[in-house]
């Protein structure tokens, strides 16, 4: 890459602007589904409509909250013990952050192996990489907890509107929070999780065997590492590596939290929790995903 990669700075200047405007203008509709009116503006997302994808762009998805930027550092290691070049920390390579600007520039001009990323529902990526069939890591994770992850972000994220427990239960049950339903992303994937440029890893399967799930990615995006390259990104990329390391600045605390299984035990109310169960045994139960999501293991 040449350059800083688009992002750092951007995200970083953004959280200042977010201290100057009203909780009730942080988060706007586009198209049935709500987004962060600072990070993700109307004219990112139209414009990522036309984003050209290359076959070996390197795509990371997941709903938020699932372990997106785990999976970032994790990729940003393997492509850089892949290329030899030293890594670079940066933010989030989201699509929807970027601007017109960026992507039409910025994007379009590095070389590949490009790094990219998206929380968009599979419908509302960009064409182009379904056309181009790039390679598409899909990070997943049990709603109980992904649901207790969004609910600290929201409220540690100076972008995005605090809000109070229930309120945000009864919002990500219903589908109204940022980047829209976990439950309709998660069919939509579920549905797409025998295309060959599609791989499915889970957040509890990547916390059992770290090792395995870094062999397992590469694997799938072409990229050989020798065991000892797989075990130095294993012990930088482990909760408390991160952590400690952290390259986010003052994100750091925002996007490193827990990293624990089942933390929502220690929130999810007994009505909650029925509900929560009634839901994914309505919708998720029976798919392929919510199969690898092992739900009575970690919902229960
Ligand atoms: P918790 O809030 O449960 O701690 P995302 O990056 O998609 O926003 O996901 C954030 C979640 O991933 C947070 O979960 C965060 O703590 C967790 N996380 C970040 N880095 C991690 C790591 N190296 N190992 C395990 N979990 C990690």
């Amino acid at each position: 890459m040449s350059g800083p990669p688009p992002g750092a700075n951007m995200a970083q200047s953004r959280m200042e602007m977010a201290k100057n405007i009203k909780d009730e203008d942080k988060l706007y509709k586009f198209e049935g589904v709500i987004y962060s009116t600072i990070m993700s503006p109307v004219e990112n997302l139209e414009a990522a409509r036309t984003m050209e994808a290359r076959a070996d762009d390197v795509m990371l998805v997941a709903y938020p909250k699932c372990g997106f930027n785990w999976m970032v550092a994790v990729l940003r290691k393997i492509m850089a013990a892949v290329s030899g070049k030293k890594d670079v920390p940066d933010m989030p390579p989201l699509i929807e952050f970027f601007s017109p600007d960026v992507q039409k520039q910025l994007i379009a001009q590095q070389p590949s192996p490009r790094f990219l990323g998206t929380h968009l529902h599979p419908d509302n990526i960009p064409a182009s990489f379904k056309e181009k069939k790039t390679k598409m890591l899909v990070v997943w994770r049990n709603p109980k907890d992904t649901l207790v992850s969004f609910y600290h972000f929201m409220n540690k994220n100076p972008v995005l509107p605090n809000v109070e427990w229930d309120k945000f239960f009864t919002d990500f049950m219903s589908g109204e929070v940022p980047w829209g339903s976990y439950f309709d992303q998660a069919l939509a994937w579920d549905k797409l999780m025998d295309e060959p440029n599609v791989k499915i890893i889970t957040y509890e399967d990547l916390k059992q065997d770290l090792s395995g799930g870094i062999k397992e990615i590469s694997q799938f995006f072409g990229f050989p590492l020798t065991e000892e390259q797989v075990q130095t990104i294993y012990s930088e990329t482990t909760f408390s590596a991160m952590k400690e390391g952290s390259s986010h600045g003052k994100m750091g605390s925002i996007f490193f939290r827990k990293g624990e299984v089942g933390d929502w035990k220690n929130h999810f109310s007994e009505a909650q929790n029925q509900q929560m169960d009634e839901e994914f045994n309505k919708r998720l139960a029976g798919t392929k995903l919510g199969a690898k999501l092992k739900y009575d293991t970690y919902c229960k």
